[in-house]
């Protein structure tokens, strides 16, 4: 099927937002500025353990998010992660179409653009590559980017230094509630935890004002783990308020997504969040799902659920939560 990427329109020397990305009035971010004045919380892990934990608690419980510095991924590895994302989308459009992914035909690793389902729908400002990135046996490097040549030794770096730093982070969100370092990593299927890359990629939008690059959501995942180029447009909702994030160079972006929320019988929340776009900048972000195998079971955590405090949500298959948040039914 024939597919119009929003790359190819912005840079296609367009001067009006094109109707379907019109966002209804009250969606605008010109109707739905930030708040001033207010910032997330940022954790430096270099500090005492018991403080990090301390800390990432009540960020989990207050906002869902966070950032994180010293963690000690390298910078230079950031940026050749960054470095090989912009080469690929800097290829002639043929070329990226050959990876074109298909979610009427269960192809969604690939690249994509959101499209709608009914013609009132709106959609996003942005194109994105999706693929699997962890654990080994699982991931399917012929439907990686072959070029540039060196996406897939960088991207496999990335995604070992992933693995130690979403190990560390889970330790951290489990003591945070009390339990052992481990429960939350074998509670979400230990070794069998799938890491999925999704770059996401904002060209230059002819009227910023009236767009959204993407709409406000939470993720599905546990946890998800991103960082963006130095142009902002992240926004995360507090106290139903929108907080722009601020670039922070080399920080990790931590969003707890809803399988947390849910095993931590709501103490912990999935951070609703949206991104604005950008006149002149084109913004790109590399997120990072942390998520369960698709046949694990996630529910309220047995260690956190007694008389005083009944499970919140319902034990379901994270393949079966997927489907119900897909197709907007109720968990
Ligand atoms: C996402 C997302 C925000 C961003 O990919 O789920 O929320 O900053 N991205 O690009
Ligand atoms: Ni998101």
């Amino acid at each position: 099927m024939e597919v119009e990427r929003v790359q190819a329109l912005a840079f296609g020397g367009l001067k009006e937002l094109p109707e379907q990305f019109i966002r209804p009035a009250h969606e605008r971010p010109e109707n739905s500025k930030a708040v001033e004045g207010v910032s997330v919380p940022v954790i430096s892990l270099s500090q005492p353990h018991d403080v990090v934990v301390k800390e990432v608690a009540m960020a989990c419980q207050e906002w869902g998010f966070f950032l994180v510095t010293d963690h000690g991924l390298s910078p230079s590895l950031i940026q050749r992660l960054q470095e090989v994302g912009q080469e690929f989308f800097g290829l002639p459009q043929e070329e990226k179409e050959a990876y074109a992914n298909d979610a009427a035909t269960g192809k969604f690793q690939g690249y994509g653009t959101k499209m709608t389902k009914n013609k009132d729908e709106k959609i996003e400002w942005i194109d994105y590559f999706f693929h699997l990135m962890a654990p080994p046996p699982k991931v399917n490097y012929a439907v990686w980017p072959q070029n540039p040549p060196a996406y897939r030794e960088v991207t496999e770096e990335y995604a070992k230094e992933m693995l130690r730093i979403t190990d560390n982070l889970l330790q951290l969100l489990s003591e945070g509630l009390g339990l052992e370092g481990k429960v939350l990593k074998s509670s979400l299927g230990g070794e069998a935890i799938e890491l999925e890359m999704k770059i996401n990629m904002y060209p230059p939008c002819p009227q910023p004002e009236l767009a959204l690059g993407v709409e406000p959501h939470t993720d599905m995942s546990a946890l998800t783990v991103l960082v963006p180029n130095h142009v902002p447009g992240l926004q995360v909702s507090k106290d139903a308020n929108w907080v722009a994030v601020d670039y922070l160079p080399n920080a990790l972006f931590v969003h707890v997504g809803d399988q947390i929320e849910v095993m931590s019988n709501g103490k912990y929340k999935s951070v609703l969040h949206r991104s604005l776009v950008n006149k002149e900048r084109t913004r790109m972000s590399w997120a990072v799902f942390v998520v369960p195998p698709q046949e694990a079971t996630i529910g309220p955590l047995p260690e956190l659920v007694d008389d005083q405090n009944p499970p919140k949500y319902s034990t379901k298959t994270y393949a079966e939560y997927r489907y119900r948040k897909f197709n907007k039914l109720p968990q």
